[in-house]
Parts: structure tokens; sequence; C-alpha cells
């Protein structure tokens, strides 16, 4: 069967990662998750005293990158793609809020994102992947031929993070997650390098009250459409 490139952009906590896992899975295809290399990356200049309340070391940060590696491995148990940086496996510790926090800064970085977009772009080199992120569809498969682009609003995503964290076992407050859900909208939308906008050509779902099974649903018929050239 033909196999196809699906780019899924959007907004942060949009569940473009659950329904791109969903896909992937049914397609039997690679799913990657690009907002996880960006988080790996920020880890690293948390740790490496590169980043901290109010101060980025971005010079140095550029020059590090050459000996940073980021890359995925298969967990046993779960089947679920995790993110190594520098051969340790940091799946764990990429989603809490202070990385949150400094990960839109970091992805502001051309350098930056000139070395993950084109690691994507090998990943994807011979098609049937479904991958998430900001910028899939303009920048690393622009020629992807199913394009999806996720909304929902601030309040309803910042909600749906909140209870991710709690989850987690995280100590929380609603009104800091809302606040970062919408500072990295800002700072997403506005940068200067490849910033988050719809591509002219995608499907734009807006999950505010639908499901998640509707979504997934209604996105892979799009997914046999294009893999049938329609
Ligand atoms: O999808 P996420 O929330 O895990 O992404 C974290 C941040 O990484 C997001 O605020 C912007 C950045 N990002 C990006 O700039 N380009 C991508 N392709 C993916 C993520």
């Amino acid at each position: 069967m033909k196999k196809i490139t699906i780019a899924i952009d959007g907004y942060s906590s949009t569940g473009k990662s659950t329904v791109a896992k969903q896909l992937a899975d049914w397609l039997e295809y690679i799913y990657v998750d690009t907002g996880a290399m960006y988080r790996a990356l920020t880890l690293y200049s948390m740790e490496n005293s590169l980043i901290a309340d109010g101060f980025f070391d971005k010079e140095s940060l550029i020059k590090k990158l050459d000996d940073i590696e980021i890359a995925f491995t298969r967990n046993t148990d779960s089947g679920k793609a995790e993110v190594t940086l520098n051969g340790k496996n940091v799946e764990k510790h990429i989603r809490t809020l202070e990385v949150s926090t400094f990960v839109s800064p970091i992805a502001t970085v051309s350098e930056v994102r000139a070395k993950l977009v084109e690691q994507q772009q090998k990943m994807g080199a011979s098609k049937g992947i479904v991958m998430d992120g900001r910028d899939i569809g303009t920048v690393v498969f622009p020629d992807a031929e199913l394009k999806i682009f996720m909304t929902a609003s601030a309040e309803e995503r910042a909600k749906r993070r909140y209870q991710e964290l709690l989850d987690r076992g995280d100590t929380v407050n609603y009104k800091a997650v809302l606040a970062n859900v919408v500072e990295r909208d800002h700072i997403d939308t506005t940068r200067a390098d490849s910033p988050l906008v719809q591509a002219d050509d995608a499907i734009v779902i807006d999950n505010t009250h639908t499901n998640v099974s509707d979504q997934f649903h209604t996105i892979l018929q799009l997914a046999k459409d294009r893999i049938a050239g329609r």
C-alpha cells in the first residue's frame, strides 16, 4: 500500500500527540513527537545552567549543539517511543511546567531549529510517518499528503494540561498553567523563524468540544482518502 506523510501541527495541548499516536498505530507508521525533541534540548540547557529565570545563554547553547544527541528509543513495556538525550532516557523529565516555561524561547533559536528540522526530515525520508509539532506542514514536510492543524480554546487546553500534570503527581496551579499556555501561544506564533501558522492546504480541526474518538475517525478517514490518492 502507498505510504504517505502526515503532518499534524497546532497549539499546545490540543491533543496532537494523542491522535498522531493513534494514527501511527493504526497505519503501522512511525510516530515522531517533535515537541519532545525541543523539550529534551531545553532540559539539557537547564541541566547545564544555560537557562534559568530571566537568563538564557543562547551563544553557549549554539556552540554545544554538535555535542548534543537527541534520539528516540522504544519502551519495551508500553511500546511507545521515548526521547533520549545523549543516550539517557529523559521522557519522564521533559513534561514539567518548568520545561514548558523555557521551551518556547529555546525553540526561537534558528540554529536549534536547523539541527532538529534536518534530523526530522531524515526520519521521514521514506514516508510512512506521522509527525506532530508546530512547523511540520510548513517547514519540515511542505509536501506532506495530509496536513492537519489542531486548535482549541486556551482555557480548555489549560484544563487538559492541568489535569495531565495532576495525574503525574505534580503540584500545580491552574492559573499558572493557563498563563503558560497563553505565553507559549504568543511566543510560538510570533517568533521570526518558522512561527506556528496554518499551512494553506491544512485541514483545521477545532476540538474544544469534540471527543477524542470522533476526531480520530475523522482524521483516519482523511488519511485513508490520501493513501487512496483522493
Ligand atoms: O508540542 P509541545 O508542547 O511538547 O512543544 C513544546 C514547545 O516546542 C512548543 O511550545 C514550541 C516548540 N516546538 C516547535 O517550536 N516546533 C515544533 N515542531 C515542535 C515544538
